[in-house]
Parts: C-alpha cells; structure tokens; sequence
C-alpha cells in the first residue's frame, strides 16, 4: 500500500503521510493541509469522515459489528467483568489486579461525600425538572466545592480529580432522582459494591431495610459495563473538546452530559419506552408506525433504529435483547411493550427501506425495557446512560490530557454576506 495520499489543487500536487492503527484502519494525516495548499481545509459537517484523535481506548468496527475496550471484546467484558474493573480498564489501560481494584474502590468511597450545600442547589430546582439537566447543573457545581480539581496538571492531580467524580457522581444520580419522587436523600452504604450501592441509594426507602436483589445488581452492572464507551460519540467528542480548553473534569463532564441529552444520542432510551408506549395505547398497530418512520414529510424516527457507525448490527444490542428477556423472564414480568418492541425488530429487519438504509436496532432499543423492569422512571434513563458513559468520558478526558492535545477548535467555510457597509434605523 502506497504510505501517502496526493491531492491536486490547480494542477499543485500536495503529498500527505497515510497513517496506519492497529486495527489496521488508515487516514490520511491532514495536519498540514492549509500550509501546504495556501489555506485550503476539509469540510465534512457532522465529522463522517473525520478522525478527531488518536486514541487507545476503544475500537469498534461498525460493519462486523466488534466492539472492543483496551482490546476486550464487550461480549467478553459483559460476561465476566463487573463494572468498577469496567471503569478501571478504560481509564488506566488495564484489567485491574485485585489489590489495584480494591484500592480504586476505597479510593473512591473515600470520596463520595458530596457537600450538604449541594442540596440547596438541589431544593431550587422545579420538581417537573428533567433530571439530566439536574444532573449536568449538579456536576457543573461539584467544580465549586471541588476547586482543586480544575487546574489539573500531574497525574496525580488528575488520579484525584477521577476518584472524587466516581464517588460523588452516583449520589447526585440517585439525588436527582429521589428529589423527584419526594424521597429523602441519603449516601449510601461505604459496605457496598459500586453498583450495589447505587441501586441501594436510588431504591432505598425510609422506612424498611433495602434487599439486594442480585437479578437488578447482574443486570445494572451488564447495562453499566454496555454503555462505558463508544469512541469519539457526540458527548464524548463534546467531553474531549471542552477538556481542551483544560477547562477542569467536572465541567467537561457536565458539557458531555448535555450532549448525551438529546434524543438522537443518549435520550433515545427515554424516546424509544414513550415511543412502544404510545404504540400500546394507540392498539400496538405497528405497520402504522412502521409507515410514519418511512413518510419522509413525517418528523418520526423509529426511536432505538439506526447508528452513525453500525451499518450491520450493534453488538450492544444483541447483548441487551438476550439481557431484557432474561430480567423479564428471572423477575416474573410479563410486558406487553418488549412484544411490540419484538415485532417492531421483526417488521423493520424485513423491511426494504430499513434494510436498505442499514438501520439495525442500537443499544437503546431494548435497555429501557431493562430500567423499567427494574422499576426505574423513564426520564431516569438517560441519567442511567450517563452512569454507565462516566468512566469512558473520564478515559478519554484523561487520554487527551496525557497526550497534551491542542485545544478542540475547527474551521468552517464562511458562506454569508461579503462585506456592506452599516445602515442605520431609519433607513431599514
Ligand atoms: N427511523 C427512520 N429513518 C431513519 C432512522 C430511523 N430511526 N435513522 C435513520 N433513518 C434514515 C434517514 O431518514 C436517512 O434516510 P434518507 O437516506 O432517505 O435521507 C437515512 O436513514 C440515513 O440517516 P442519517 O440521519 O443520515 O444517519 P446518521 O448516521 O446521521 O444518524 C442516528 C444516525 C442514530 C442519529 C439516526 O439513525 C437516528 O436518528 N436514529 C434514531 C435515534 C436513536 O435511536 N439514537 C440512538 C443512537 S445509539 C446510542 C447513542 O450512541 O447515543
């Protein structure tokens, strides 16, 4: 294979290095693209062909269908790992020995108080609130009580800065939640595994002792574990460019949490359970929904269908689909809402216009069927995203910093007004 790619621009022939990763994927370096052509740039909008970082985190492999962190295939990681190790392997690089596991876990207790004020911020919000704004507005806040963990410089500072948003992050989740329901808000249990102890801060009620059940534990961790990375997605890229600015890890994690909001990326989980719900009261008529998501003068979307870089299947899905069956079938839930989730897969895998389109069923297509098995409320779901995304944002925060990247800041192709001269009011 030739190690470099030519671009002719007016008759001037530019060589440019191919570069090679380990997984064998190519791209041309462009760094010194304006300097060699005079100022020329790329323009690709929504970056479909743009690589935006080198990184050793994930890999995945949109038309087989692989999805590998630090090079552990998920299916492997979902089986096998809990979701701390999960954690652990995506932000320093390897499966943790059980004595570095350990000291990451107490690590992380240690820094799981978050300050009583907190609450206040908490009690100013509109009980209708979503609670991923909650969210992103309460870890935004964290930077205030946590100052020392904006100017990151050593890896230390950063190791800090790490633990602290692990032990506090799954509080304000469970916060945002039973502030919600009227719950009174507590911190858990130091006694606990990490997702135990999330499940006991979110379900616990006042007045009777919290039973583990090891059916939801097995199911969060497998969730958790699905969803702690996918590359350079809209939140994380969002994460990563924020971070640049050296702009501290909390804050970048807020910014991610808002870009994990929308409802073509995160906020699909909560979008897909409204949309089998709407199907179900509307008489589970699904050809008819079928119809909408193909009229192209219709605004709905099949919620849970399609990916930017899956064209085949989502490995994640097909993990979550076995996962959803058996939580139902363990906890004894028989619901109407995974039958139509079913026959929607059944209708849009035969479906021209979805086979040809290459729109497969993502992740979010049956997670939400697991959260509310497990009595979560639908607008939490999201919130559960961005529990299982926090070690991969962090990774990839972390990452960037390590590599000491320049700050995020792309071009564009100015296509308004040349240059006029100002009219005043009255002349308008
Ligand atoms: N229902 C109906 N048509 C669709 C859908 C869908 N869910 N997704 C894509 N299409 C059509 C789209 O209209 C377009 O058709 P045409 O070529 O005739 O114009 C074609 O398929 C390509 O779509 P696109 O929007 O250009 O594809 P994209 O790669 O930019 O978008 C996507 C990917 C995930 C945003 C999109 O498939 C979508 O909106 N899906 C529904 C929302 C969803 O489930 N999001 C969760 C993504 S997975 C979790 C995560 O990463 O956050």
């Amino acid at each position: 294979m030739a190690n470099t790619a030519t671009i002719e621009i007016n008759g001037q022939k530019q060589e440019f290095p191919l570069i090679e990763g380990t997984e064998k994927e190519v791209a041309i370096d462009i760094k010194a693209l304006r300097a060699a052509t005079g100022g020329f740039i790329t323009l690709d909008p929504g970056y479909k062909n743009t690589g935006s970082c080198e990184s050793g985190i994930t890999f995945l492999d949109g038309e087989k269908g692989i999805l590998r962190y630090r090079g552990y295939t998920i299916e492997e990681l979902a089986e096998k790992a809990d979701f701390l190790e999960v954690a652990f392997l995506l932000i320093f690089g390897e499966l943790p020995t059980k004595e570095q596991l350990d000291k990451f876990h107490e690590d992380i207790k240690k820094n799981s108080i978050v300050d009583e004020d907190v609450k206040k911020i908490l009690d100013a919000f509109p009980k209708a609130a979503h609670p991923m704004g909650v969210l992103s507005s309460l870890t935004s806040a964290l930077t205030a009580f946590n100052p020392s963990s904006v100017d990151v410089d050593s890896e230390e500072d950063m190791y800090n800065s790490v633990v602290r948003i692990l032990g506090k992050f799954p509080v304000l989740v469970a916060w945002a939640m039973r502030k919600k329901s009227g719950m009174p808000l507590d911190y858990g249990d130091k006694n606990l595994g990490y997702v135990e102890n999330i499940l006991k801060m979110m379900f616990k009620k006042p007045n009777e002792e919290y039973v583990q059940n090891k059916i939801l534990v097995d199911a969060l961790d497998k969730l958790l574990i699905l969803h702690a990375d996918h590359e350079q997605n809209c939140s994380t890229s969002t994460v990563r460019i924020v971070g640049s600015s050296h702009a501290g890890l909390f804050a970048s994690i807020s910014a991610g949490i808002s870009a994990l909001w929308g409802p073509l990326h995160g906020g699909a989980n909560q979008a897909v359970l409204e949309m089998l719900e709407a199907i179900k009261e509307d008489g589970g008529d699904t050809k008819k929904y079928m119809a909408k998501a193909k009229d192209k003068a219709d605004p709905f979307r099949l919620m849970g269908f399609g990916h930017r870089v899956y064209k085949n299947f989502d490995p994640r899905a097909k993990i979550i689909k076995v996962a959803a069956d058996e939580v139902l079938g363990d906890l004894g839930i028989e619901d109407p809402i995974l039958n139509i989730a079913k026959g929607l897969e059944q209708e849009a895998l035969n479906d021209d216009y979805f086979v040809k389109r290459k729109l497969y069923p993502n992740v979010d297509f049956y997670s939400g069927i697991i959260y509310r098995a497990m009595e979560i409320p639908t607008d939490m779901f999201t919130v559960m995203f961005a529990l299982g995304r926090l070690p991969g944002w962090i990774a990839q925060w972390r990452e960037m910093r390590l590599r000491k990247e320049p700050i995020g800041r792309p071009r564009q192709l100015y296509t308004g007004a040349t240059k006029r001269a100002f009219v005043s009011i009255n002349k308008r």
